[in-house]
């Protein structure tokens, strides 16, 4: 392709050369697309239509003049795809993903997303995957080689160091390189090096003082000289302020265009401040990829995309994706359970975030109509009051609808005799606590936000002292793209299960996972701290306070169970924690060095009642050596398959010995001395602990 690519980059005029690396800048082809690049008919060049975005392709559902309809599945978000931990389930959703790209004719998806859960306010964390860098890298490889399998790109997104949404555009990132490599760069370089990603989007931020788009060290040092990248740099929508600096620095195109930036990089040529050979180089790495895609193929597509096959592929993602955060013996609850179904959430569910993130699927199945169509015996009286109460609500001018669920529906309007009445009649309560969020603002540590508001504080207190009083249990779903405060009323009610923003098929996995038709497996890819104050990014979203110019990142490494482990500090629920119906017992651990890696083997075994899988985690504690370290570090997972009560699976997980490096400031570090390999249930669960020695350094460069 590359030879092909040159030849074509040899025929082209100037003019045609800035054309290929500025986006088009007007509504594409297909309605909807985020953008799409220039066509040149006398190179046989065709434009190339990208389309966000990481629950689901965004494209417009409907056209005018145009009585079919284009709507894309809305996979579970991918907060909750990296609850998983299944990496067979990420590619499977990649390649669903994939085809409909492919068959409504887009190329690229702007997909996935996958900058670091800082923070737990950042209003786009439901897009990312994880505070970990480990899990983030490997969910992201995963999902790209599923979605480029179908022969269409993915493109990672926003690099680098994008991890919040107050004053994206221009807040000046501060970190250092240690913190840069091994956390906010390192999900990245996983995903580059395995899955090799048609394209990367540099974000908007500026990173130590360089725009991203901008950032020579970033584009070229690197991700080209480090990391060995073939594919192309695209700008995030408008980002940057110079597109000669965006060219010269490594940034291949730049989106989604416009013909003053065309000119300008034109006239920079001529003017001799922008080297031609630049930009061959850049149209050349732009044409390599593009030449692989559907519409340089002129590939057919049926507008037709298999749908209802993918709605099964989300409806399993969502599966293996809840959380059960608290059981006591409250769930799973048998199928005749008369339900008393409470909050608005229960019909305004929530399936996504806002913003580009967002998708336009067929149907979302509301909580209410998953325990409908599953016939489970929800308590129709209570479910109009609801119905009623949104509908008049929503008709007064100041809650009038204008995302889904927002503006927020006071929660405790049912007065006492109601309650009891509903208590004394239904067997158990379920209450539904909804949160959205998205681009363009981040979430408030304040209440009706991180935390509850009072209303929604009263709800689940008047409900659980009712129920309770009667002796009928109280569950809680949460229906949230991120953390909130869970501390203050996690011991007023018997379980919680976190359902996340599951996608389309929302309702149909909480009603699945109530009755124990799905067993929960997910495990947290983010801490839920105690409190906001306990967050080590406390600083975040920057500073001056009213208006961030800057955000510091002053602790370092130190970010999710990286710093809540070190520090001593207790989480609600930890890193990697996450229920199951059944229990599992780990045994027979086996530590074995090797000449590049250390082999944990162990077995783990259904000891309870219930089929189920089980999330694996190995940690790594590294020695007292040179450089600080955390207590210990996500180096590799596992998840059994459905394990019935009795089975046993045996597991082995390798473990890269240069995967234990810190970065020095200069070079990779892994230090000499004796290791622990803790193999656990969550972080903070270890069952398993075995100690393997390096005896020699091991030193390389980035
Ligand atoms: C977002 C990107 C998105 C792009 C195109 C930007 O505002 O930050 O994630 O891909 O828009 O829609």
């Amino acid at each position: 392709m590359a030879e092909k690519a040159d030849e074509i980059v040899s025929r082209m005029t100037l003019e045609e050369k800035a054309k290929i690396v500025v986006g088009i800048g007007v509504p594409p082809k297909i309605p909807g697309a985020a953008g799409e690049t220039h066509s040149i008919e006398r190179l046989g060049i065709p434009s190339v239509v990208l389309a966000d975005g990481p629950a689901g392709l965004r494209i417009n559902p409907v056209r005018e003049g145009d009585n079919r309809t284009y709507h894309a599945t809305a996979f579970p978000v991918e907060i909750m795809l990296a609850s998983t931990w299944n990496k067979n389930i990420l590619e499977a959703v990649g390649r669903a993903m994939g085809e409909e790209v492919r068959e409504y004719g887009v190329d690229i998806l702007l997909a996935p997303a996958m900058n670091i859960h800082r923070n737990p306010l950042c209003g786009r964390n439901f897009e990312y995957y994880s505070e970990d860098p480990f899990l983030s890298g490997e969910m992201a490889a995963a999902f790209v080689s599923g979605v480029q399998s179908q022969g269409v790109g993915a493109c990672l997104k926003h690099f680098a160091a994008n991890n919040q949404e107050t004053n994206r555009v221009f807040i000046d990132t501060v970190v250092s390189e240690r913190a840069l490599r091994e956390i906010y760069l390192k999900g990245f370089e996983i995903a580059t090096k395995k899955s090799k990603p048609w394209a990367i989007m540099s974000a908007y931020n500026k990173l130590n003082g360089k725009y991203c788009s901008q950032n020579e060290w970033l584009l070229t040092k690197v991700l080209r000289e480090d990391w060995g990248f073939q594919g192309f740099v695209m700008t995030d929508w408008g980002a940057g302020n110079n597109p000669v600096e965006q060219m010269r620095t490594g940034n291949d195109m730049i989106m989604p265009g416009g013909e003053d930036k065309v000119e300008k990089i034109i006239n920079a040529v001529r003017e001799g401040k922008l080297g031609e050979e630049v930009l061959n180089r850049n149209v050349r790495n732009i044409l390599k990829v593009l030449i692989n895609s559907p519409s340089f193929r002129r590939y057919s597509y049926s507008n037709a995309p298999d749908l209802n096959a993918h709605a099964r592929i989300a409806y399993d993602a969502g599966a293996e994706g809840v959380i059960l955060l608290k059981n006591n013996n409250a769930l799973p609850i048998s199928e005749d359970t008369k339900i008393a179904l409470f909050g608005t959430g229960q019909i305004e569910t929530i399936k996504g975030g806002t913003g580009s993130g967002d998708t336009h699927p067929r149907y979302v199945v509301s909580i209410l109509d998953g325990m409908r169509e599953r016939n489970l015996k929800v308590d129709e009286e209570l479910v109009e009051i609801y119905a009623k109460y949104i509908s008049e609500m929503r008709k007064k001018e100041e809650y009038k609808l204008e995302v889904p669920g927002l503006p927020r529906l006071p929660q405790d309007f049912l007065d006492e005799k109601q309650l009891e009445r509903f208590a004394e009649k239904d067997d158990a309560a379920i209450i539904v606590i909804s949160r959205i969020s998205g681009e363009g603002y981040d979430r408030k540590p304040e209440k009706g936000d991180f935390y509850l508001s009072d209303d929604e504080h009263n709800l689940i207190r008047k409900v659980s002292q009712t129920f309770h009083k009667y002796g009928k249990e109280v569950v809680v779903v949460v229906n949230i793209g991120s953390p909130i405060e869970v501390a203050s009323w996690r011991d007023l009610v018997d379980g919680i299960l976190l359902v996340w923003q599951a996608g389309q098929e929302i309702g149909r996995i909480v009603a699945d996972t109530i009755v124990g038709k799905i067993n929960p497996s997910g495990k947290l890819p983010i801490t839920f701290p105690k409190d906001y104050s306990d967050v080590p990014s406390w600083n975040f979203p920057g500073e001056p306070k009213e208006d961030p110019r800057k955000v510091v990142y002053d602790e370092g490494i130190y970010i999710g169970y990286r710093y809540y482990d070190t520090f001593g500090v207790e989480p609600a629920y930890e890193f990697g924690f996450g229920l199951s119906y059944t229990k599992f017992e780990y045994k027979n651990l086996k530590v074995t060095m090797h000449d590049n890696s250390v082999k944990v083997s162990f077995e783990i075994s259904n000891t309870g009642n219930f089929p189920g899988k089980e999330v694996a985690q190995a940690y790594i504690r590294a020695p007292k050596g040179k450089l600080d370290k955390p207590l210990q570090e996500l180096k590799g997972f596992y998840k059994t398959r459905l394990l019935n009560p009795g089975e046993t699976e045996k597991v082995e997980i390798e473990i890269g010995l240069k995967s234990l490096a810190s970065f020095d400031g200069e070079m990779w570090l892994v230090e000499k001395g004796e290791y622990e390999a803790r193999v656990g249930s969550s972080s903070r669960d270890i069952r398993l602990v075995g100690k393997f020695t390096i005896n020699e350094e091991i030193k390389f460069n980035p």
